[in-house]
């Protein structure tokens, strides 16, 4: 059985490749290409919305946009995929432009809602291509946000741009996301996971280069969309249980025994699961942290597959496709294998022995047969770099 890989490409072959695009939509050079990557999370899930604890990886993957300056307050967004859009910022609404164009054009709404486009801005063209799969919960929308905002506020401070970034997906594009998948493609840093407290806000740099082991991300190309309810409905689930306990779950977490107990007496068994992974989770990523940093990956992997089962059984966001990657993963020799983003499809993700990596995708595609599921792709990843400048 061959598995199908998906690869990502150099900076220089990226900004070719944008350079090119460009050209071939707008019948000029670009005046600058802006990379940003999608983002598999080590773990830390479905806590960020609650002010939890996350730690994203940037992907070597990543979205190029091409970019020019207009002088007639037009803007038109090219993607290689065919979408495409031209308006001005009195165009840009809640849900308007509808569809892939409100990432692109949300984010020039939102730069000019926050004071950060520069002044005299008179309008973009902008061409994008990329990397990162579509629809494979690897951020791929959050990746060509933080392209076309670096690219038009380059000088801006870049919690400054995650933020402008989520405000185009929430307020735009509708789709109700917390900020991990921003912040990762905007401050995380090569070699290393990014810490993220989505309470302070504040981020700290956790070294993540393990030897002899690789990070197996599998998009099972399941379908999968945030914006159809359920990742909505989880949400406001953890903000429902937020109100019962009379406190962010983010509190709960912090004060130990106190918040478990707190929780277990929910008396809704929906809401008391759910709440119950928000904080047991934000337990896992400090423990996460501390394996990290005294290089025990054995306990590192024990607490994903812990935060995986947590995330299928309490908090209900798994898929068959999902529960496959991470038993075949599991049963091919990963020291932890879960589900990572939103879930309901998307990708997981298995630390593996280097020379396992083979074994687990025959096993992955060989059980996925069996029960009739839709084939993977592959890809193993590093740690990358966050947005940047290309030319
Ligand atoms: C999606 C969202 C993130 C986060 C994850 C779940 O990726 O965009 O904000 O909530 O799901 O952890």
């Amino acid at each position: 059985m061959t598995a199908s890989w998906f690869r990502a490409e150099t900076d220089g072959a990226l900004s070719a490749a944008a350079g090119e695009f460009f050209r071939v939509e707008f019948g000029a050079d670009p005046a600058g290409a802006w990379a940003a990557p999608g983002r598999v999370n080590l773990i830390g899930e479905h806590v960020d919305y609650a002010g939890g604890l996350c730690l994203p990886i940037a992907l070597p993957h990543s979205t190029v946009v091409a970019v020019s300056p207009r002088t007639d307050g037009l803007i038109r967004v090219r993607s290689t995929d065919g979408a495409g859009w031209e308006g001005r910022l009195d165009d840009v609404g809640p849900g308007r432009p509808h569809g892939w164009a409100s990432y692109p054009a949300g984010v020039v709404w939102s730069l000019h809602e926050s004071g950060l486009l520069p002044d005299g801005f008179g309008g973009v063209d902008a061409a994008f291509v990329s990397t990162v799969p579509i629809g494979a919960g690897l951020s791929s929308s959050a990746a060509l946000e933080c392209s076309l905002a670096l690219a038009l506020a380059p000088d801006a401070d870049r919690a400054d741009l995650a933020a402008v970034c989520v405000r185009a997906e929430n307020d735009i594009a509708l789709a109700p996301t917390g900020g991990m998948d921003q912040a990762a493609s905007l401050r995380a840093s090569e070699g290393h996971a990014l810490l993220l407290d989505s309470d302070s806000g504040a981020i700290s740099h956790v070294p993540f280069a393990p030897e002899g082991l690789s990070l197996l991300v599998v998009d099972t190309r399941a379908p999968h969309r945030l914006v159809d309810g359920q990742y909505a409905k989880r949400r406001a689930a953890v903000e429902r249980a937020a109100r019962r306990l009379g406190a962010p779950l983010r509190d709960l977490a912090d004060r130990g025994r106190d918040g478990m107990d707190a929780v277990r007496g929910l008396r809704d068994d929906v809401l008391r699961r759910r709440a119950w992974h928000v904080i047991s989770e934000i337990a896992r990523v400090r423990l996460a942290v501390e394996a990290l940093e005294s290089g025990d990956f054995a306990e590192f992997g024990r607490l994903l597959y812990a935060s995986h089962m947590s995330l299928a059984r309490d908090f209900e966001v798994s898929c068959p496709e999902l529960d496959n990657a991470v038993e075949s993963a599991m049963i091919a020799g990963a020291l932890g294998a879960r589900m990572t983003g939103g879930g309901f499809g998307g990708s997981a993700i298995a630390l593996m022995p280097t020379d396992r990596v083979d074994e687990a995708t025959e096993t992955i595609l060989r059980r996925g047969r069996e029960r009739g599921l839709t084939e993977p792709a592959f890809a193993t990843v590093a740690a990358s770099s966050p947005a940047r400048r290309l030319h």
